[in-house]
């Protein structure tokens, strides 16, 4: 009898110990605050207040897209302007050797600063630094846009209202829910411009061609033992992990339905070689699949700095835009990413000519390769690092 009980006590014991060490590690994960804590304040507090001054739409400048949430910006305040500087050592080494990728998201965060200067009073004049992206750059900062600031009377916009809504979304899209043609027409003429261009690519067939292409990308990226390397340094996987960061790709931001976000918080982080198998079904199965637009962005020179903040400046347009409508969006920017590996190591690349064909444009070249759509979840924002960490003295 005495056996017995003890050996019923034992055995409640153990489950005890084995139910506290499974809490323990859902805590240790966050399993039950993804999206919370320090490191997302600043989506909460992100339009500041007037004794902020000229610093005041940093704040919603830091909320911008960005590649893997590297967040690679510096800004420098000067008397009536803001000098957004690239931080070029947050970098995705091959994944985005000339750095263009990281020229994207500054002129992404350029985007937030000027909608939120306009609603704050502040008139914006936007100069990109001239020049060229080259390969493997150095670490140390480097100017990217000055951004001068004169006072004006506010103006608010619907962008603007926007920016603390607009996540990337990786989940599920309702492939049968197509995107008016009045909507798109909108975004192009919101984002066309001199140095910037937009193709839709709606057509199912055409749809399937790209989608395709999206795929061997992914493919040949996984395949590329460095460029896997450098994407996986920004992959942030636990509690602990987001809380040190305030950067980096999350699972709660990877699109899973929440049984698979519990499930891959409270299992062992993956091996490199099952995560990038996971990367590939999810572009192929879900985010390709589900698509019922895909969208390619334009310009005369991938390579040219001024192009790129214009590029970035773009993309975060359109997303707000699509966000004002209830709209989900991801890139998909693959290929491009392949065709600039292909020119570090000198390899010939078939990418960029399959994409043009899309376009019909003589003379313009891919930066940027995106989908929208009626998202099936809802996304998680991303971690941000706090405004004082990212000024420059
Ligand atoms: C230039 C650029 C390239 C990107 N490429 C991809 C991509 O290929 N796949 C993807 O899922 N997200 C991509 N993103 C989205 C970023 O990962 C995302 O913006 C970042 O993690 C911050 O998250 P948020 O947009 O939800 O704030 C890209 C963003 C930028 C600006």
């Amino acid at each position: 009898m005495q056996t017995r009980r003890a050996l019923v006590i034992g055995g409640a014991g153990a489950a005890a110990l084995a139910l506290a060490g499974l809490g323990y590690r859902a805590w240790d994960r966050g399993v039950w605050s993804g999206g919370e804590g320090p490191a997302y304040s600043p989506w909460s507090d992100w339009k500041g207040k007037s004794a902020d001054g000229i610093k005041r739409p940093l704040r919603a400048a830091i909320l911008a897209a960005n590649p893997h949430d590297t967040q690679p910006w510096l800004f420098k305040i000067g008397e009536n302007a803001i000098t957004v500087f690239a931080d070029r050592a947050r970098n995705l080494g091959t994944f985005d050797p000339f750095r263009r990728e990281m020229h994207l998201g500054l002129g992404a965060a350029v985007e937030n600063l000027v909608l939120a200067a306009s609603a704050f009073g502040l008139a914006a004049e936007v100069v990109p630094t001239d020049g060229m992206l080259s390969p493997s750059p150095g670490d140390t900062p480097a100017p990217a846009a000055h951004v001068a600031l004169a006072p004006t009377r506010a103006a608010r916009d619907t962008l603007f209202d926007a920016i603390p809504n607009r996540h990337t979304n990786r989940g599920p899209y309702r492939a049968d829910q197509t995107i008016g043609r009045e909507s798109l027409r909108r975004y192009a003429d919101l984002i066309t411009s001199d140095a910037v261009r937009v193709v839709f690519v709606e057509d199912k067939h055409a749809r399937g061609e790209l989608g395709a292409l999206i795929v061997e990308a992914t493919d040949r990226i996984i395949g590329d033992p460095q460029m896997s390397a450098d994407s996986a340094r920004w992959l942030r996987t636990g509690r602990r992990d987001i809380a040190a960061h305030r950067d980096g790709v999350t699972i709660d931001t990877a699109g899973l339905s929440p049984l698979m976000t519990v499930a891959s918080k409270l299992l062992p982080d993956m091996d490199a070689k099952s995560a990038d198998g996971y990367w590939l079904s999810m572009t192929r199965d879900t985010q390709v699949l589900t698509a019922p637009v895909l969208g390619i962005l334009l310009v005369r020179d991938r390579l040219d700095m001024r192009g790129a903040i214009q590029a970035g400046r773009a993309w975060q347009r359109l997303h707000l835009a699509a966000t004002v409508e209830g709209l989900a969006a991801q890139p998909l920017n693959q290929p491009v990413e392949c065709i600039d590996r292909n020119a570090m190591v000198g390899k010939a690349d078939s990418f960029g000519a399959a994409i043009v064909k899309f376009a019909e444009a003589p003379g313009w070249e891919p930066t940027f390769i995106f989908r929208l759509g009626v998202a099936e979840r809802a996304a998680t924002p991303s971690p941000r690092r706090a405004l004082n960490e990212v000024l420059r003295t």
